[in-house]
Parts: structure tokens; C-alpha cells; sequence
């Protein structure tokens, strides 16, 4: 894994500025894309370079990582409407090219054969503090493709932000694999705060990847680069 540790507006501008050019070089790329708040910058910046005439999404293919269980599609909490409003609605992608699991169980073999006909070029990672990476939660097999899961109470308490009330959140969710994710031929993983520095040491600390912390299986990818702010970095030796 290739660590970069920097302040959060610098991370943001070089995983832009990456975006770009990988975008640039190959207008037909396949994107692996997340939901959440680690992405949020990445999507302004991306909007700004779009209307700024550096970037076009006319020809690029988005595959998100997971999507809530029992939401009806234009629900504001689906990850649906988390995409077409801060990204597919504000650049000119065409909506027939992007794709979000959704449906869940009726639709895992349908995504598996989508991901296996478009291997992903770039795929984008946010961390969960328990360590999930898509809805991968702890424990889970590190053979698995797409699948529905159950959330742990720790998502369920983190994703409450973005409810009015804990009970609103779903308990279910339908996502890529770790199989799935370990199969893109790069990865790009954004830990951004405070609330993301304990579990980053332990995944650094960590020497055997273990499927008690999901994110440890991206040690044996040969293509991950990880962001990282000062915060969520704080406990890492020799960086601030
Ligand atoms: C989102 C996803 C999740 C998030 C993770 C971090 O599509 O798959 O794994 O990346 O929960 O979320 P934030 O970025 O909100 O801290």
C-alpha cells in the first residue's frame, strides 16, 4: 500500500488531480465509486474541473460499491439520490452508464456478472470506523462477491448522521465484495478525521490481513494508494 499523509484541502487536490488525468487518458474508464462523506470533495472538485472544461464524463462507466436495502429508489437517504445530486446530475455522464447495486438479493448475480464484464480502472474507497470497506462489515469473507448484508451496529450508529432518527436507518444493504473490490486494477482509499485514526493504526500495525478488519485485505492488492489527513493520521509515528 502507498500511504500519503497530508493536510485534507491538499489530499482532495491530488486525488483530483489523478481523477482527471486518468479520465483524460482513457475516456471509456471504468470508475468504482462510493457514497458517504470521504467522496464529497472529490465530487465538487471533479464538478469544478467539469465546468471549468478540463474534464468531460460523456464516454466514463461509474459501478458504485452498495446501496441501502428496502429504500424506494428517489428516497434522499438512497445512495441513488446521494449520486445523481452531488455528481451524475452536475456533470454531463450519461445516466445509462452508471449503475448502483440496488433490489438486493434479486440483483447480486446480476451486479457479479456486470462487474465481471467491466473490471474496474480506478476504484474509490471510503473506511468505516470498525473498518468495513463498502458494506464489507467485520467478519465477513474475504472470497465474497456481491451480497446482501446485515449492518453492524456501528455503521448503524455512524450512517445516523444523515437520518432524522437511528431507527430510520436500514438495518440491511446489498454490496460489492471484497472479491469484487480486490478484482479493480487500482484503488484509491480516503480516510479522512479524527473518527478514522484508531482503526487506521490498527489496519497499519496489523501484519497478517485478518477478515476482523475488512480494509487489511487491501495489503494484498499491488495497486492501492491511501490518502489520509493529518487527524486521521495522528496516531501513525513520524507523520505530523
Ligand atoms: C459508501 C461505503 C462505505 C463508506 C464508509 C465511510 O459507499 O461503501 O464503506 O465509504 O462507511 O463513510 P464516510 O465516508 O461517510 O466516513
Amino acid at each position: 500500500m502507498k500511504i500519503v499523509v497530508d493536510s485534507k484541502e491538499n489530499i482532495y487536490k491530488q486525488v483530483t488531480e489523478i481523477y482527471v488525468n486518468k479520465i483524460n487518458n482513457n475516456p471509456n474508464i471504468n470508475l468504482g465509486l462510493a457514497t458517504g462523506s470521504s467522496p464529497l470533495p472529490l465530487y465538487d472538485n471533479l464538478v469544478n474541473e467539469y465546468e471549468l472544461g478540463n474534464v468531460s464524463f460523456k464516454d466514463v462507466r461509474t459501478f458504485n460499491l452498495d446501496e441501502y436495502c428496502g429504500l424506494e429508489k428517489d428516497s434522499t437517504h438512497s445512495y441513488f439520490h446521494f449520486m445523481n445530486k452531488h455528481l451524475f446530475s452536475r456533470v454531463d455522464i450519461d445516466l445509462k452508464n452508471t449503475h448502483i447495486p440496488s433490489g438486493c438479493e434479486s440483483n447480486v448475480d446480476y451486479y457479479n456478472q456486470l462487474l465481471e464484464e467491466n473490471r474496474i480502472d480506478l476504484q474509490l474507497l471510503g473506511i468505516g470506523s470498525n473498518g468495513h470497506i463498502a458494506f464489507n462489515e467485520p467478519g465477513t469473507d474475504f472470497s465474497q462477491k456481491t451480497h446482501k448484508i446485515k449492518l453492524a451496529d456501528k455503521t448503524i450508529e455512524d450512517n445516523s448522521r444523515f437520518f432524522t432518527n437511528i431507527k430510520d436507518v436500514p438495518q440491511e444493504a446489498i454490496t460489492m465484495g471484497l472479491s469484487n473490490i480486490m478484482d479493480s486494477k487500482e484503488i484509491i482509499l480516503i480516510i479522512i478525521g479524527d473518527n478514522k485514526a484508531k482503526i487506521l493504526k490498527e489496519i497499519i500495525e496489523i501484519e497478517e490481513p485478518t477478515e476482523d478488519i475488512p480494509a487489511t485485505i487491501l495489503k494484498n492488492h499491488k495497486n492501492v494508494t491511501v490518502f489520509i489527513d493529518y487527524e486521521a493520521g495522528k496516531y501513525l509515528k513520524n507523520i505530523n
